[in-house]
């Protein structure tokens, strides 16, 4: 066992380390929000939207006020409403679910692999009926799904593709940022995701001119002139203090992500337990690895070992869609996602972030070996 030991707690995520360093950066972006009274939409959500584009290689970001609402907003630019049916993974957070659910279109819910855990495409076609509209392949935990396999899904049976990238942003899939490889792209900014604002954000990717003005008009209570509305809107803008946070934050990302990256290689390459599976990595992938997810068969007991030595993981998820009570009146039952079933019941999240230090790695990792 390393001899340093950790007095402090270490949790799977603090935000405060991250904040304490960029206050200074930070608290001038807001005076700049505040002189302007830019506190909705406006020119601060515009720069950001310009600076995340470029990011993710795409034409076009358009912000919004979560990420829940950019997958309900990227489903009704589409088109999709009631008597449609959207593929959705069975394992990912339940927003993903929700975005379809809104519009009275039904999620049809798809079981993950058991190693990627993330949607299985070979499990996909068996759920197509003349009603599916699209499916959104999520980047869950950071790590690109399989992207081409999804792809020529779509193309086959000529249904849209949306990628819920709420927790991957800056992940590559082939050496491509995840953004532009579907219809949409859809992301959260909610403060614990690996770029998140100070509040609730979120944001839509795309390189099609129609779905950019059509979100920017859904968005903004269905009007492009004010006082004009052309279809029925929302408000879902992003703030302008949101934005600002964001774009500070937007130029730390890439070196918070390699941060993240250097941590999840030290745990892939040392962390030596029988009862410990770490997720598999293809490496047709790189991931940003917004949440380090492990299973072990007898996840309590490692859960109360792990706490007794400081150590307090998430759960991320701990009941997969099909079988949350919300989604009961599908008449899902135990046993029509095994993979995803299993994952919930043994995975557990280890500490990640970027400002976890040397000296915690080291010690997450050799209190996991002695387990
Ligand atoms: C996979 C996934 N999709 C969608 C969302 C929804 O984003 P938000 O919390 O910003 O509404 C999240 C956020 O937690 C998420 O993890």
């Amino acid at each position: 066992m390393n001899t340093k030991i950790v007095q402090k707690r270490i949790p799977c995520l603090d935000l405060k380390d991250q904040h304490q360093k960029i206050k200074k950066e930070m608290f001038e972006a807001f005076e700049k929000v505040y002189e302007n009274t830019a506190f909705s939409g406006g020119p601060f959500v515009e720069e950001f939207e310009k600076n995340f584009a470029h990011f993710c290689k795409t034409k076009y970001a358009i912000g919004v006020n979560n990420g829940t609402s950019a997958l309900h907003l990227a489903m009704l630019a589409l088109g999709i409403g009631k008597g449609d049916e959207v593929i959705v993974p069975a394992n990912t957070f339940i927003a993903t679910a929700w975005g379809v659910s809104y519009t009275g279109a039904m999620p049809v819910f798809v079981d993950c692999t058991p190693n990627t855990w993330q949607i299985d495409p070979l499990k996909i076609e068996e759920k197509i009926t003349s009603n599916t509209r699209a499916i959104v392949g999520v980047h869950l935990y950071g790590q690109p799904f399989d992207v081409e396999a999804v792809q020529s899904i779509c193309k086959k049976y000529g249904l849209f593709l949306i990628e819920d990238a709420a927790q991957a942003q800056g992940a590559q899939y082939k050496q491509q940022t995840v953004g532009g490889f579907g219809e949409m792209a859809c992301f959260s900014f909610y403060p614990g995701k690996n770029i998140g604002a100070c509040g609730e954000a979120g944001g839509i990717t795309t390189n099609n001119e129609n779905y950019q003005k059509h979100l920017n008009s859904l968005r903004s209570h269905g009007s492009v002139s004010r006082y004009y509305h052309d279809e029925l809107g929302f408000n879902m803008r992003m703030g302008g203090l949101e934005a600002a946070s964001l774009s500070v934050k937007l130029k730390y990302l890439s070196i918070w992500n390699s941060r993240r990256r250097e941590i999840a290689l030290r745990y892939q390459k040392e962390i030596r337990n029988e009862q410990i599976t770490l997720q598999f990595q293809p490496d047709w992938m790189d991931s940003v690895y917004h949440l380090f997810v492990i299973t072990s068969k007898n996840r309590e007991r490692l859960i109360k070992y792990l706490n007794e030595n400081n150590i307090y993981p998430g759960l991320h998820y701990p009941i997969p869609c099909h079988l949350q009570k919300a989604y009961e009146h599908l008449g899902y039952k135990e046993g029509d996602c095994p993979q995803a079933e299993y994952l919930a019941m043994h995975c557990l999240s280890l500490p990640m972030f970027a400002e976890l230090s040397d000296v915690e790695v080291d010690y997450v990792i050799d209190v996991l070996n002695e387990y």
